[in-house]
């Protein structure tokens, strides 16, 4: 009983851990870092090779943690330390990830809140002034700590309502209401005079672009999206019960992020393209600025709709924000309870406290405490965050979870584990995976990361 004072929670079913699992992948990274990375490498070409790794590299090793959470019934540490305490680093190490994350998360989140806000209040126009808005927001010392904090209380109640009662309910409104948002917001961008050339622009490949950086890139981003390697998803596994199958579950929760990760693309690239005019200089407006200016400035042209649709972009991307840091939070709290052998309440208690106060001091970092700048100048203590967490941890905890998989306990403990609830056919070609390719491959990525990190080459 993992040593808490209460019963662990639990999924009401296959489907809830389903939702959850998507719910806690689908997030930023889908809605702005996804359509970037497409439009930077060739389209079509970017498409269809991520579309190939999502479904061997990343459903492999959503396999693997959802499977090592739900046999061993525990959050990431005690996951790896029951089969020995010289194990436990590497659960310390995964859970490290989200304490990183969450705290900068959130404050991203509390930015679409107020775009979300400022579309029903100042209108459009005030948003799509070339970036002094998003600047004046972000260095403000009061409005930018309290927007962080509406997105915070949003996740604390939801995480507080539990698991059935609280992440369960709103996955189940928050998801298929993204998902209408979406198509809604793709469809009447796609009537944009000049749309459809974006739209071509997105979806035909162009091969030229292939290279081993796209390849890295999308490497990264699945990594990212699909929420690995930070002990989410064997959080959510030990959740999960023995009669549910994991096989087809990783898969769709594989192409239920990809769908939406495609959707956002058809969403975002024609109308930047629209904007913008040449699919080049959609990918020169990476990140922030791609979404909290460029794509305001798309919406300003919109005359009557472009305060309907500016809100409604914003809101879907807030349902996708909230579902990840809630799954963020969650893991949080779980790890916590798990460790200090307390109630949830307690450890949710901790982790609300943790969170505020290590938000506030990267949000500093834009503001009180600018001075600070890790990663060299006109850097921020969020970029800071972002690297070490993404670029650094995460493919470290990735390698070491193959390691000890695949060498350590040995492949057909978790096939073991698969098989309770359903037959695995491709289990040797898993294990090929697990224990050759995937180190492989992670290792390229962190190299990869740092190296451009350092200016070695630029991706
Ligand atoms: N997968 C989420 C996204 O694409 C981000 C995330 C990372 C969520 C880590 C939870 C944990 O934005």
């Amino acid at each position: 009983m993992a040593g808490s004072m209460e019963k662990r929670a639990s999924w009401s079913g296959k489907w809830a851990f389903i939702l959850a699992a998507a719910a806690s992948a689908v997030g930023l990274g889908n809605m702005w870092r996804f359509p970037y990375l497409a439009a930077k490498y060739g389209g079509g070409t970017f498409l269809i090779t991520y579309l190939v790794l999502v479904f061997t590299f990343g459903v492999s090793l959503l396999l693997l943690e959802t499977a090592l959470g739900r046999k061993t019934g525990q959050s990431a540490i005690g996951a790896f330390s029951s089969f020995g305490k010289k194990y436990t680093f590497i659960g310390v190490l995964a859970s490290a990830v989200p304490f990183i994350i969450t705290p900068y998360y959130c404050i991203i989140g509390g930015w679409v809140t107020k775009y979300a806000a400022s579309y029903l209040g100042v209108g459009a126009d005030a948003l799509a002034d070339g970036g002094g808005f998003f600047t004046s927001f972000i260095t403000s010392n009061v409005e930018s700590y309290v927007w962080m904090l509406v997105f915070m209380i949003l996740v604390f109640v939801v995480v507080g309502l539990g698991v059935k009662g609280g992440i369960e309910k709103a996955n189940l409104f928050m998801m298929p209401a993204l998902i209408i948002m979406a198509i809604a917001i793709a469809i009447y961008t796609l009537t944009m005079p000049g749309a459809v050339d974006g739209a071509l622009y997105y979806l035909t490949p162009d091969f030229s672009k292939f290279s081993p950086e796209l390849v890295i890139s999308a490497l990264g981003q699945m990594f990212y999206s699909l929420s690995l390697a930070m002990g989410i998803m064997i959080t959510y596994g030990s959740y999960m019960r023995k009669q549910d199958s994991l096989t087809s579950s990783v898969v769709r929760i594989g192409g239920f992020d990809l769908g939406v990760s495609f959707l956002a693309g058809l969403m975002i690239v024609p109308a930047a393209f629209v904007a913008m005019g040449s699919g080049d200089a959609v990918a020169s407006a990476a990140g922030p600025s791609l979404m909290f200016i460029t794509l305001p400035g798309v919406f300003a042209d919109m005359q009557g709709m472009a305060a309907v649709i500016g809100f409604v972009f914003f809101l879907l991307v807030l349902f996708a924000a909230l579902t990840s840091a809630i799954s963020l939070t969650e893991t949080l709290v779980s790890i916590v309870q798990d460790g200090v052998k307390c109630s949830r309440g307690k450890a949710l208690g901790i982790i609300i406290a943790f969170v505020v106060i290590a938000g506030s001091i990267i949000n500093a970092g834009y503001n009180g405490l600018a001075f600070i700048e890790p990663l060299g100048e006109g850097s921020s203590m969020l970029d800071f965050a972002d690297f070490i967490s993404n670029s650094v941890l995460m493919p470290i905890v990735a390698l070491l979870t193959c390691i000890f998989v695949g060498w350590i306990i040995k492949p057909k403990a978790i096939i073991d584990e698969v098989r309770i609830s359903a037959p695995f056919k491709a289990a040797g070609a898993w294990t090929i995976m697990i224990k050759y390719i995937a180190p492989i491959l992670v290792i390229i990525i962190l190299v990869a990361y740092v190296a451009a990190q350092f200016g070695f080459f630029s991706m």
